[in-house]
């Protein structure tokens, strides 16, 4: 069975790496140059109160009396905000906690433990940091270990851990909650987007899903450093769950970076690069970036759910009965090899795939 196609398309990511990790920099005082980013305390940052993100209630959405109220909610936090907090998501609390815990384990092992699932040569997956494309690149403050979930046949599973001792259990017990939450909100919004849903279930079939666990250890000059570039997701829909409340998460508002409040027990949901192409724009892809606490480590994980592999991405021909297309379509290889070999640049890549500009 062949691989994912991003598995294969591997950028040079290279086992060394993991030496240059965050987590290992003795003293972190003295910020090594790579990860100097003077855009950390440059960019300006919406102040609180300025506006609120919005919150769904997944268990209304599911409601006969209430879904078609939550279910515009849902279609304006798409639009509007491509962002949205997402409560009552029926995820049940044992499985979220089992998961937490194992990562917080994890990220505590010794390197050399870590190193046991450690990146290889030419691939995305496992421990270290992604999106390093050349030697003299700027580095985000931050560890990560990416692991494909689904289908499950791409399971590549000598790269989950096997410390602590549940982790795989965990980790396959997270996915498929996850899956069912993304399936179901797939669903609305192919409703909300006039688009019968076997054209989403068709796309988005078996659910491919990745994990990216994201460990952002404490920074005294974390004012000097990026957890995490400013970047846009190349899934069709993520769901991040913040592990401890530390807050970290930006998003792009405006000119302003909007910092996201941990909602304790919320799931943030985000519209990925994927579904702003199929809606023809109306889903909007927004950029984010993760900041760095002076004192205290954040750990969080995104859940990614993209398309099949051998699907071909481009607006919905049901939503180009009503307007033209503002994005070409391409194979779905196509785009996440153009993906992966860009660095994290904002919203580069996907204003580079527009039709013409607006
Ligand atoms: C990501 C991401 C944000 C965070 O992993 O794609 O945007 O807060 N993470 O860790
Ligand atoms: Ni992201």
């Amino acid at each position: 069975m062949a691989k994912p196609s991003f598995q294969r398309l591997g950028t040079s990511i290279d086992v060394p790496n993991v030496q240059a990790l965050a987590a290992s920099i003795a003293n972190p005082a003295h910020v090594p140059p790579r990860y100097v980013r003077p855009e950390a305390k440059a960019d300006p940052v919406a102040s609180d109160g300025d506006s609120e993100l919005p919150v769904i209630d997944f268990s209304r959405l599911l409601h006969r009396r209430f879904s078609r109220e939550e279910s515009a909610k849902l279609h304006h936090a798409c639009a509007d905000w491509g962002f949205f907090q997402l409560i009552n998501h029926g995820v049940p609390d044992q499985a979220m906690e089992k998961m937490k815990a194992d990562i917080v384990e994890f990220f505590k092992l010794p390197l050399e433990e870590k190193k046991a699932s450690a990146q290889l040569p030419n691939s995305l997956e496992g421990y270290g940091q992604v999106f390093v494309v050349s030697d003299d690149q700027e580095l985000d403050w931050a560890d990560m270990m990416y692991l494909i979930t689904r289908p499950l046949q791409s399971r590549n599973i000598d790269l989950w851990p096997a410390q602590p001792l549940t982790f795989r259990d965990s980790l396959s017990c997270y996915s498929m909650e996850l899956k069912s939450v993304a399936g179901t909100l797939l669903e609305v919004m192919a409703k909300n987007l006039g688009v019968a849903p076997e054209e989403f279930s068709t796309i988005f079939q078996d659910q491919p899903q990745g994990v990216r666990i994201n460990y952002y250890p404490p920074c005294p000059r974390a004012d000097e450093v990026l957890g995490l570039s400013p970047h846009t997701d190349g899934s069709g829909l993520t769901l991040l769950l913040q592990v401890n409340d530390v807050e970290g998460l930006q998003i792009r508002k405006g000119g302003n970076w909007f910092p996201v409040k941990p909602l304790p027990g919320a799931l943030v949901a985000n519209i990925g690069d994927i579904i702003e192409i199929l809606s023809n724009g109306v889903y909007k892809s927004v950029e984010h970036r993760a900041i760095i606490n002076t004192k205290e480590e954040r750990l969080s994980i995104a859940t990614f759910h993209g398309p099949r592999e051998d699907s071909v991405i481009g607006p919905f021909a049901e939503i180009l009965k009503r307007c033209k297309p503002k994005y070409m379509s391409m194979s779905y290889e196509e785009f996440t090899k153009s993906f992966f070999s860009s660095k994290l640049e904002g919203r580069r890549l996907m204003e580079s795939l527009k039709l013409y500009s607006l």
